[in-house]
């Protein structure tokens, strides 16, 4: 961690999915009451802070789920020309010592090519400065102090910092570097790795999975490469390259008609169907709540119709916790209108996974 951090400033600024910024906004008024809401832009929230208030806890910054990063604002800088962005930028920043600097657009149409604009700002660094960044494309070092410079357009930056201090806070902007490999099934599997990396999931080889919701299958497909043995529940057909793994069965379904005891021996219960949050919330609790069930954790996508019903988050995740899980979420940024909710057993006693498991005990 940094000994020195630059100050704090009056307004935090938070990046979220475009049109997402008034979910974001109500969102802060239940999480971080003490920010008040200023200005704000397409994929740009920006809140004043209380004077003299001390930086976000973790906590707090976790609970603003809808924010992709949340960095202190410096201020915005304006220019004609590349070459005058920077030198404002630069004299805004100060003699601070970076750890990385991200740069990214607002929102994706906006105009500006991140990388080109990166390396224009790191060489208008001292040399000796420069020498102490990651090489382009390289990741940011956990715990390091970054310099944000948001794209607002061709001639406005928006600019900031914050510490790494959380994995999606080594990702320009909050958003997950990785694209869809070649070969997954569906988009899925890339929301899923970027759940896994986002809360840090310990996914072990020989636990059990159910999907509800499973077709076509990319989600199940990152969790047999984790080694996991998976159940797919759908009625419609998972594609044959998930079908066909050896630790993989699909029971072709809705998840209502799964027989409870059915559901026994689960580690872990993802869903993401394709149906309103209160149906998913049901066919969860179904799950988790039938006899004998153990599961110790629950990755549920809850899809919004529309975004007025981010307001009812509070009661989702409230289910989960009177299931007695505790709860994360975010927003990811490889998914659409939706929430990521992570909800984990407090204080399980693991079992064995199965496949270690002794016959006859
Ligand atoms: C967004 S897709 C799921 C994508 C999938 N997780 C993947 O990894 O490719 C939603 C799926 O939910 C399924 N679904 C909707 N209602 C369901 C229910 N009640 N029980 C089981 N599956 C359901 C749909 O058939 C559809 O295949």
């Amino acid at each position: 961690m940094n000994a020195s951090l630059p100050p704090s400033g009056d307004f935090l600024l938070a990046t979220c999915q475009g049109g997402a910024e008034a979910a974001l906004a109500a969102r802060q008024a239940v999480a971080v009451p003490g920010l008040a809401r200023a200005a704000w832009r397409r994929g740009v929230v920006t809140f004043r802070r209380q004077p003299g208030a001390g930086p976000l806890s973790h906590a707090e910054r976790s609970g603003l789920v809808f924010a992709r990063t949340l960095v202190h604002s410096l201020g915005q800088v304006t220019g004609p020309d590349v070459g005058s962005l920077v030198r404002a930028l630069h004299e805004l920043a100060g003699p601070q010592r970076w750890g990385d600097i991200h740069v990214w657009p607002r929102e994706p149409r906006v105009e500006g090519d991140p990388a080109t604009l990166r390396a224009a700002i790191v060489a208008g660094l001292d040399v000796d400065r420069r020498g102490s960044l990651p090489a382009a494309g390289l990741p940011t070092p956990p715990g390091a102090l970054v310099l944000d410079c948001a794209i607002d357009g061709p001639d406005r930056w928006w600019v900031g910092w914050h510490v790494a201090d959380t994995p999606s806070g080594t990702w320009p902007g909050g958003i997950y570097p990785q694209g869809l490999p070649a070969g997954k099934v569906s988009r899925a599997w890339l929301k899923l790795d970027e759940a896994i990396a986002t809360f840090a999931l310990d996914l072990a080889p020989g636990e059990r999975a159910v999907e509800l919701g499973a077709a076509p299958g990319g989600a199940c497909q990152r969790l047999l490469e984790a080694g996991l043995i998976v159940t797919g529940v759908d009625p419609a057909l998972v594609d044959d390259q998930v079908a066909r793994h050896p630790q993989f069965e699909q029971w072709r379904m809705r998840a209502r008609d799964v027989k409870l005891k059915g559901f026994r021996g689960f580690d872990w219960v993802v869903a993401d169907m394709n149906i309103d949050p209160t149906s998913t919330l049901e066919a969860i609790g179904r799950v988790v709540t039938a006899p004998g069930t153990f599961p110790r954790g629950i990755i549920a996508t809850l899809k919004m119709p529309n975004w007025a019903r981010a307001a009812e988050l509070p009661a989702w995740l409230a289910q989960f916790s009177g299931w007695g899980y505790a709860t994360r979420a975010r927003q990811l940024s490889t998914g659409g209108r939706e929430i990521c909710v992570v909800a984990e057993r407090a204080a399980v006693s693991r079992r064995p996974p199965r496949a270690t498991r002794r016959p006859g005990r």
